[in-house]
């Protein structure tokens, strides 16, 4: 059986409301913020995540995860604070058509290794990045289904990627772990595994490819 986690979300988008319905779906208790008073957002979770409560961003302190779910060019605008010491999934990607050349972006790195620097003292993991947000409800099946769909993860923390790997596949997905958060950089936006839809195996085999294709052999 899952084991139930406690998950907070910073964003009620697209995003942040569709990982929150898979959460509330897969027994977690979900609650939701964005950098308004929880009111502001009271009615909106209530319809489209039925199951998860609205609450001011603090009081996403003490969870067992916290999903970032904020467009990129507005990261500097996120409360760091709320974050400190916890688990953090990042699934934000850059597209400078969408976000704006953003220079710190442009350097080559993971994006989410940019990220990690401004968050501080988080546990990072990139993951839910390479996912339509329309996609995860009906690409989603329990474990064992052939050709279920798998997400890579990829984070400098092995604990956190474990547990984040159990929240994964809670959702219906293989979590295939890509190695350091650097490695995210394998499923960004532009490379062969954003943009498609792939097994564990499929997903393993993209990921030898491209860290061959990093180390130059
Ligand atoms: N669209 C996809 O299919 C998809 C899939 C995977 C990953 N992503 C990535 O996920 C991220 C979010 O995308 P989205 O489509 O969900 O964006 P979105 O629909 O524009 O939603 C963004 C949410 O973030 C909130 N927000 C903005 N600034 C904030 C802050 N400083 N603190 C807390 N909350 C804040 C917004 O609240 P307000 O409305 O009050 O500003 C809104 O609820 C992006 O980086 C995107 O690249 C997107």
């Amino acid at each position: 059986m899952t084991q139930q986690l406690s998950i907070g979300i910073l964003g009620a988008g697209r995003v942040g409301t569709a990982v929150g319905r898979q959460a509330v779906r897969a027994g977690h208790r979900v609650r939701i913020a964005t950098d308004k008073p929880a009111d502001e957002i009271k009615l909106l979770t209530e319809v489209i995540v039925p199951g998860a409560e609205a609450v001011d961003k603090d009081q996403l302190r003490g969870s067992d995860i916290i999903v970032v779910a904020v467009p990129l060019h507005k990261y500097r605008s996120i409360d760091t604070e709320v974050l400190q010491g916890h688990v953090v999934i990042d699934t934000m990607n850059y597209w400078a058509p969408v976000d704006g050349v953003m220079q710190e972006f442009e350097s080559g790195r993971s994006t989410s290794e940019v990220v990690a620097d401004f968050f501080g003292d988080v546990r990072l993991v990139k993951t839910l990045n390479h996912i339509g947000y329309g996609d995860l409800e009906v690409d989603s099946h329990p474990a064992g289904t052939p050709g279920r769909r798998a997400l890579a993860l990829a984070a400098d923390d092995d604990d956190a990627k474990q547990l984040v790997a159990a929240f994964i596949d809670s959702l219906g997905y293989d979590a295939v772990d890509a190695g350091a958060l650097s490695a995210g950089k394998a499923f960004e936006n532009g490379t062969e595994i954003f943009n498609g839809r792939h097994t564990a195996e499929q997903m393993t085999g993209l990921l030898e490819q491209c860290q061959r294709v990093l180390a130059g052999v």
